[in-house]
């Protein structure tokens, strides 16, 4: 899959210019940088992207356009594969894509359409934090190095994760869409019955798990069964 891997020191950010560079980028082209200074997060929120982290995006440009979401998936589930090889005990998705450590998440996922005349091509950013500093005022959050101690080699983590993205491509290209879905469904960490806090404007609630969609998660509080948004859960 992979065509080309364009690395830089520094740039705004590897989903922007994985944009910028529409028409020459290639099937599974990787954008990577050391540090981004304008790096994005779901909700147009500022990812902190200091140097030591591993900050970069996929470009596919698919055969027929469908739901995005499976690459989404697909790159979830990649980053847990390898981050499971490297023996990281307690890794999981939490739902719906955030790469997480028990409570705390070590990296995101923003995948992005960009419309190009009829065509539809596909973004994929990944943010995961390795070696880096933490920003302050995000308290949940965590890095691969605190986590174990230890300080990781950034280009072979990167090429760990292409592959295993690699494996599970072919699932995409041969339509077989439900082996990624069923990978991501066993990686996520909330489970029916679960307890989880719900975000609510009128205030924090408590709910039940009852099923998990790509979309949508059903949750119980006080006998009633409703939809929740991924920014309106988070772990008791
Ligand atoms: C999230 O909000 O959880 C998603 C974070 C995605 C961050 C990555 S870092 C590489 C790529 N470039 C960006 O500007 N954002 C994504």
């Amino acid at each position: 899959m992979i065509e080309h891997l364009y690395s830089y020191d520094e740039i705004d950010s590897t989903n922007e210019l994985a944009k910028r560079m529409k028409d020459i980028l290639k099937n599974g082209d990787i954008i990577w940088a050391l540090k981004q200074t304008s790096g994005h997060g779901k909700g147009d929120r500022i990812w902190y992207s200091p140097e030591g982290g591993l900050w970069f995006s996929i470009f596919f440009r698919p055969a027929t356009f469908r739901d995005p979401n499976v690459y989404t998936k697909m790159m979830a589930v990649a980053v847990i594969r390898v981050l499971k090889k490297f023996k990281i005990d307690g890794i999981g998705i939490k739902w719906p894509n955030d790469i997480y450590h028990e409570k705390e998440k070590v990296g995101g996922i923003l995948t992005e359409i960009i419309h190009h005349g009829d065509k539809r091509e596909i973004v994929v950013g990944i943010g995961l934090n390795v070696n880096n500093d933490l920003p302050d005022d995000v308290p949940n959050a965590t890095s691969l190095k605190k986590i174990t101690g230890k300080e990781f080699d950034l280009s072979h983590l990167l090429r760990r994760i292409h592959s295993e993205a690699l494996v599970l491509h072919n699932f995409v290209t041969k339509g077989q869409r439900n082996v990624i879905t069923n990978l991501w469904r066993n990686s996520i960490v909330l489970k029916k019955g679960m307890k989880i806090k719900l975000l609510y404007p009128s205030g924090v609630q408590t709910g039940t798990v009852i099923s998990v969609f790509s979309d949508s998660l059903v949750v119980e509080r006080n006998g009633i069964k409703e939809r929740v948004k991924p920014s309106e859960i988070d772990f008791l």
